[in-house]
């Protein structure tokens, strides 16, 4: 399928994992495409996977400023914004209530809230009718993560601001929606980044698995397409399954 011909992308943590995948699959499906990250060499590195139709930006998504100069890049070369997905997010160094730090706090929160926040203020009063924007957050975004609270907390206000700024892109003709992803492979948790495959050979994930990068790019690539033109507002959870029960790890789990 072409969905996205004539289309223009743009996408941030585009280095790796999910971001890489949903540059990818936007590419295949005709869209031009901005791969944005923090690591330049890494965008780049996609962008030489995906050949002419992509472009590679620098960007830090915690700092205000550095996202608009990127989106004043992808207007300066391509003159309009049509899909961006904010995907850039930082795990970090996983620490419980105990060992957690003001540091890592404000760290955590400054890339996956605050730069949540530089990413759609940057692209709300520019993006084009029609378009649509996709926030990475978390299933930790919707449920507590004692793991990582500072994470947990960072990704539930991304969803809070994602809702709360449905209004601003619909006076524009547009939609915004948030992703939480369950488990995902990636090298944020020390996976290889993958082949991407047609997206109708992607395997089911049996209950509760670990998800491949491009089962939430296929989502995020649907949620910017004319098929989901009636969600805005939304926290879409794609987990198989691991939110649906109370306390899953209290349960038998059947085969
Ligand atoms: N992998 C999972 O299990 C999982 C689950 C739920 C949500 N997520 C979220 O998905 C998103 C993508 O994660 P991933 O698993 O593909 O991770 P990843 O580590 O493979 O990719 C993240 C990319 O973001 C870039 N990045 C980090 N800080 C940045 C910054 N300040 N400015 C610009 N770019 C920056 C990194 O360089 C990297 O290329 C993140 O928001 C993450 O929190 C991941």
């Amino acid at each position: 399928m072409q969905r996205f011909v004539g289309k223009v992308a743009l996408v941030t943590g585009a280095g790796s994992g999910i971001g890489r995948a949903a540059a990818i699959r936007f590419a295949q499906e005709g869209a031009r495409v901005f791969c944005a990250d923090l690591n330049l060499a890494a965008a780049q590195a996609v962008v030489a996977e995906i050949g002419e139709r992509a472009s590679a930006v620098k960007v830090d998504v915690a700092d205000y400023a550095s996202n608009q100069e990127m989106v004043a890049q992808v207007l300066a070369v391509a003159g309009k914004l049509d899909f961006a997905f904010l995907n850039a997010g930082l795990y970090g160094a996983a620490e419980g209530l105990d060992t957690v730090d003001e540091a890592l706090f404000d760290k955590l929160v400054a890339v996956n809230l605050k730069g949540a926040f530089n990413g759609i203020k940057a692209v709300q009063p520019v993006i084009g009718q029609g378009g649509a924007v996709v926030v990475t957050a978390s299933a930790a975004g919707v449920v507590g993560h004692p793991a990582n609270p500072a994470y947990s907390a960072a990704k539930h206000g991304v969803v809070g601001l994602v809702k709360s700024c449905v209004d601003a892109f619909a006076a524009r003709g547009c939609r915004i929606n948030a992703l939480c992803p369950g488990g995902v492979e990636t090298p944020l948790i020390g996976a290889p980044d993958v082949e991407i495959v047609d997206g109708q050979e992607l395997p089911r994930v049996p209950l509760r698995g670990m998800g491949q990068a491009q089962h939430v790019a296929e989502v995020a690539l649907w949620l910017c397409s004319p098929a989901s033109g009636f969600i805005t507002g939304q926290a879409q959870v794609l987990d198989a399954g691991l939110l649906s029960t109370f306390a899953p790890v209290m349960l038998p789990i059947g085969p």
